[in-house]
């Protein structure tokens, strides 16, 4: 599966250092894991995190879900050696914190590049800083890149924004960062909700995520996972439709016309492309959850 076909409706962080959400983790109902090594790891655990987190990734057990090793940033103290640790187990995606340029991928994909065990193993960037939003598209287009993970905290931190419940001050930046995504066909999810006990805000934060395009969220905890592989699927009615809008469509081509109405609302070429979309992406979800 390419990186937009497969489904990233909820990518759940789990601290590096913290075995029994590792463990936790391989029965959860998630599509994507964040194994953390970075924000989440306290700096006097940084070593131990990463030997626990090689040892779960060599022992396996995550099936399906889609496996994402967030390091710490190559200036560091850790970076190299989180790489050095975790590159033997072939992970499906590295995640770079904080980037700022496609030259830092390009640094990390060179040293994937010496492991066979990476042959196909995709780098995914925390958009977080400003620096790091403006070069959003020279990054998605960098070499290996699989995805951007919007990284909200940080993000308001460095810009000085209060967190308002619409997002607001946030929304040019996850909106260039979508605008690069789409244009590379990377994935993009994302930030975090942090109220992780509150599921009604969490729920609107990822209708508007979705809304905007987001293929979905970032989660702190188990609990979240529901709302958000709702509200990123397809629902039964956007199902419906698109199946309508292809049989209307496509009865419509057959007496020679280019348009269809559905509902009342025009159908042509380009919405067909997205019915046959959120078709697709129903069947991938399907499939990773039989
Ligand atoms: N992944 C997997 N399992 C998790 C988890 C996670 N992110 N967060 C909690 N769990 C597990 C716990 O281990 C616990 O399992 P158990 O019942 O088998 O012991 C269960 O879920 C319930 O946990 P709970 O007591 O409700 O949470 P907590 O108070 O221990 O922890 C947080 C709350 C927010 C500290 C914790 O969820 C966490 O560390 N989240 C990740 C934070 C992170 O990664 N931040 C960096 C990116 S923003
Ligand atoms: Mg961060």
């Amino acid at each position: 599966m390419t990186a937009t076909a497969r489904p990233f409706r909820s990518v759940l962080y789990i601290p590096g250092d913290k075995p029994r959400a590792l463990d936790k983790a391989r029965g959860l109902p998630v599509d994507a894991i964040i194994f953390d090594l970075e924000d989440a790891v306290a700096v006097e655990a940084k070593a131990d995190a990463r030997a626990t987190l090689a040892d779960a990734l060599a022992q396996g057990g995550y099936g399906q879900r889609f496996g994402i090793v967030r390091i710490n940033g190559m200036d560091s103290d850790w970076g190299s050696a989180d790489l050095d640790a975790i590159l033997p187990a072939g992970p499906q995606a590295v995640l770079l914190p904080k980037a700022e340029s496609a030259a830092q991928v390009e640094a990390v994909a060179a040293r994937l590049d010496a492991v066979p065990a990476c042959a196909t193993t995709q780098i995914w960037t925390m958009m977080e800083t400003p620096r790091g939003i403006l070069n959003a598209a020279a990054i998605a287009a960098a070499p290996r890149m699989g995805g951007f993970v919007m990284g909200t905290n940080d993000l308001a931190k460095e810009l000085r924004t209060r967190f308002t419940p619409d997002r607001q001050p946030l929304v040019t930046s996850l909106q260039i960062c979508l605008l690069a995504a789409r244009a590379e066909g990377i994935a993009i999810v994302d930030g975090v909700y942090n109220a992780f006990k509150d599921d009604d805000g969490l729920r609107r934060e990822c209708e508007q995520g979705r809304d905007m395009g987001f293929d979905g969220k970032t989660l702190i905890h188990p609990a979240q996972i529901p709302v958000a592989n709702e509200i990123f699927a397809p629902s039964q009615d956007d199902i419906d439709l698109a199946r309508r809008q292809i049989e209307a469509f496509e009865a419509a081509e057959a007496e020679g016309k280019g348009v269809a109405v559905v509902d009342g609302k025009i159908v042509e070429n380009l919405h067909i492309v997205t019915a046959r979309q959120t078709l697709s992406k129903a069947e991938a979800i399907a499939a990773l959850e039989s």
